[in-house]
């Protein structure tokens, strides 16, 4: 029967119906029984309560006495019959025998198309002065990667922005890869760089465990106008462990939210081995045995978990950049291995570059992205391994040319190194207000590599006029530093 035929009474009572059938699926689905327990010890940053019925990772209240509100805390593990707690925020008003109450959900942030612009704590609160953003859905932290099977193949390049990136270490659309650094040499002026230049729609920018002064430089100086599509999320080193290590998940929660959206995400974690050490501190807390470095064997356990959700998706795609702490350029320690065996690349960059001021401190030679023959044409293939083969050769001699014992035209390729080399480096330096695109970075790629096709042509007879001869850094360009060849620049 279509509604016109009916008459207005039988209308109200399949609305009641429906109604009523609503309500008692929700009955249903619902938990109706009150779960309290009582703290009866705190250790550490662990509460533990007793007779509570929760479950690993649901959010519990525990109650503050003398006028404090209510601490959210999240049920880490249980001890015995009794359920480990670690706050969510300052553990003000617990005392023994505080009461405290399972929520039965676990926990989650709002996300929603207004969160765009907005600096968010790792709880998902507004740290910008502005109100609560309002129009999203509440979602867990916690999700599932994508099926394997159901990820699309990487085969789109996305713009970085950054030409050495571009052009020797090409990044795909939902591709992650790991930066590799010590402390100040770049890492966050690489992200704003790439925050401000990429082709990805949104950029979710999680900084987790820096110091409170860098955020505030972070958003004003490296992110600048990048803000208005980007989100970003902020546990400074003071909060505590569990907040810090949301941050890591919330961050990858609202990419996900924006992926879902059909968007391509550019989701930046800097840094990774912070959250690796806020791990490490709850593990340690609740008694997991230390491993590899003081390690818990549950910081192995939640790298790929939080790693694995960036990628690709059926709608959208989230490009994951995680940075990871190398100090002492230790590339074995076992952060920096065990998230380099899960992603799909790493860029590597040096403090020796940084020194020489090298900017951005990118060592080509050490960095690989795993998917540039999917994502680039084979002639720009060609010409990366044609510069990274030069940069190899100068990087052998390097200490004969330094002092001036490298004999021109003993190796067409180091000859042809060292004439090019202010192009290179003109090429590879790029200041952070500096733009750029994939394109360009192409371009003059190419263009580099047909001048060393071009010196090739001209050994093994050492050029006319030797080019070992020329200052590795002529002022005025490599177009005037090489003379055999017709100019190019
Ligand atoms: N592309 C660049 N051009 C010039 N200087 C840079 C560039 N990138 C970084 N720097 C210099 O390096 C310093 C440290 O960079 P920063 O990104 O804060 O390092 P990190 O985040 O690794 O601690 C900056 O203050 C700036 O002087
Ligand atoms: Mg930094």
């Amino acid at each position: 029967m279509s509604p016109e035929d009916q008459t207005p009474d039988a209308v109200v009572a399949e609305q009641l119906g429906d109604r009523l059938k609503h309500v008692g699926n929700v009955l249903r689905a619902s938990d109706l029984a009150r779960r309290h327990g009582r703290v009866s010890d705190l250790i550490g940053l662990v509460v533990e309560a007793t007779g509570l019925q929760a479950e690993v990772g649901e959010i519990c209240m525990v109650n503050g006495d003398r006028g404090h509100p209510p601490v959210p805390a999240e049920v880490v593990g249980f001890r015995g019959a009794r359920t480990l707690l670690m706050p969510l925020g300052e553990m003000h008003g617990i005392g023994p025998a505080t009461t405290t109450r399972a929520t039965g959900t676990p926990f989650r942030i709002r996300v929603g198309q207004d969160l765009l612009g907005r600096v968010i704590d790792g709880l998902g609160k507004p740290i910008d002065g502005m109100p609560r953003a309002t129009n999203g859905h509440p979602r867990s932290t916690n999700a599932s990667p994508p099926d394997p099977l159901d990820r699309p193949r990487i085969d789109q390049r996305v713009d970085l922005g950054v030409r050495a990136l571009d052009a020797l270490v090409p990044c795909g659309r939902g591709q992650r890869l790991g930066i590799f650094a010590g402390s100040g040499v770049g890492k966050s002026s690489l992200l704003g760089m790439i925050a401000r230049s990429t082709t990805a729609d949104v950029n979710v920018i999680a900084l987790v465990g820096e110091r409170g002064r860098e955020v505030k430089e972070f958003v004003e100086r490296d992110l600048g106008d990048a803000l208005s599509r980007s989100v970003v999320v902020v546990a400074t080193s003071d909060q505590p462990a569990l907040v810090r290590i949301k941050a890591a998940f919330t961050a990858t929660a609202i990419a996900e939210h924006f992926r879902d959206q059909g968007n391509d995400v550019m989701l930046m974690m800097d840094s990774v081995t912070r959250f690796a050490m806020a791990q490490r501190e709850v593990g340690l807390a609740i008694g997991e045995p230390p491993a590899t470095r003081g390690y818990t064997p549950s910081v192995f356990a939640q790298l790929p978990r939080l790693l694995e959700r960036s990628g690709t998706a059926r709608t959208g795609s989230i490009t994951g950049l995680y940075t990871v702490l190398v100090d002492g350029d230790d590339m074995n320690e076992p952060i920096a291995d065990a998230v380099r065996s899960i992603l799909d690349g790493h860029v590597v960059l040096t403090r020796e570059l940084a020194h020489a001021s090298h900017y951005p401190a990118i060592d080509v030679l050490q960095s690989v992205s795993r998917l540039v023959g999917e994502i680039v044409s084979p002639e720009v293939r060609a010409a990366g391994q044609a510069v990274r083969q030069l940069m190899a050769s100068y990087k052998e001699k390097e200490d004969l040319i330094a002092i001036g014992a490298y004999q021109g035209g003993t190796d067409p390729t180091v000859d042809a190194a060292i004439a090019l080399r202010p192009q290179l480096d003109r090429f590879l330096k790029q200041r952070p207000d500096e733009k750029s695109s994939a394109a360009e970075a192409d371009e003059l790629l190419l263009d580099i590599a047909a001048r060393i096709g071009e010196y090739a042509g001209v050994g093994p007879e050492p050029a006319p006029a030797d080019p070992a001869e020329q200052p590795a850094s002529a002022p005025g360009g490599s177009a005037a530093a090489i003379p055999p060849l017709p100019n190019l620049a």
